[in-house]
């Protein structure tokens, strides 16, 4: 899926925390962004998901507005993932079973994404009781059985051992490659940006402080602010 931000602003009680003129996203990317806290990482996957409203400008999705028919295919998992309260497996199969899909092709599914995140072995264990690394493959799992066209990913490994992350990371562009979906990802894993994206945006204030390839916003960031706040990170991981 393309996506055309357009001069999308938000505002909290009066105070603006995100400002971003104008982005696009094009389909099959993977996209990190990074940036401080409270740069509006966060509220920017939400408004592209649908889950908030901008107080101004629009998000073209296709070239369209946001309808159901556009929710039906993208799929966002936040900073703190819900699951239910029910078996692995139930978890998982739960996207195909709301848009009605039968139970042999539904089984299949859920077998092959859990082979791939290697929590074939949970299938029958209560989602509630797992730890967060596993609770981080079925959430992202659930997100991906059934074949989003856009996913919103915000710090889908924030706590995770470097194993797990790896999988993580090496499923992700899998499904990436695989089936041509585009991917917005917030990191504060600058590693993790450089492993896995194609393009990085660089968020401060709300605002879009350098965007581009990669290896240049990394390796040769053009803003002073980028510079600082990569080096920060570095020296902190
Ligand atoms: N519902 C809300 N009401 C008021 N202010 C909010 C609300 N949601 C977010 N904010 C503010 O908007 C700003 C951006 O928040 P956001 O969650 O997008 O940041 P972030 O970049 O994701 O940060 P982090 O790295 O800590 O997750 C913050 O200053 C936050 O306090
Ligand atoms: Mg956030």
């Amino acid at each position: 899926m393309d996506i055309r931000i357009k001069d999308i602003v938000k505002k909290y009680d009066g105070k603006t925390v995100l400002n971003v003129e104008n982005l696009c996203l094009s389909k099959g990317k993977i996209y990190g962004i990074i940036g401080p806290n409270g740069s509006g990482k966060s509220t920017l996957l939400k408004i592209i998901a649908g889950l908030e409203e901008s107080t101004k400008g629009k998000i073209l999705y296709n070239n369209q507005m946001l309808s159901k028919v556009i929710m039906k295919k993208m799929t966002y998992v936040s900073q703190n993932p819900y699951l239910f309260r029910t078996t692995v497996f139930k978890n998982i199969a739960y996207p195909l079973k709301i848009r009605g899909i039968d139970k042999e092709f539904t089984y299949k599914s859920v077998k092959k994404i859990m082979e791939e995140f290697e929590i074939d072995n949970l299938q029958n264990q209560l989602a509630t009781s797992l730890s967060g690394g596993e609770s981080q493959k079925v959430v992202l799992a659930r997100a991906l059985i059934f074949n989003p066209q856009l996913l919103l990913l915000d710090e889908p490994t924030a706590n995770i051992d470097p194993n797990t992350i790896e999988l993580i990371e090496r499923t992700i562009v899998k499904i990436n490659r695989e089936k041509n979906i585009t991917i917005f990802i917030v990191t504060h894993n600058v590693g993790q940006a450089r492993r896995i994206c194609d393009e990085v945006i660089f968020l401060k204030n709300g605002t879009v402080i350098e965007q581009g390839k990669t290896e240049d916003v990394i390796l040769k960031p053009k803003n002073s602010e980028t510079k600082k706040f990569l080096s920060l990170e570095y020296h902190m991981s």
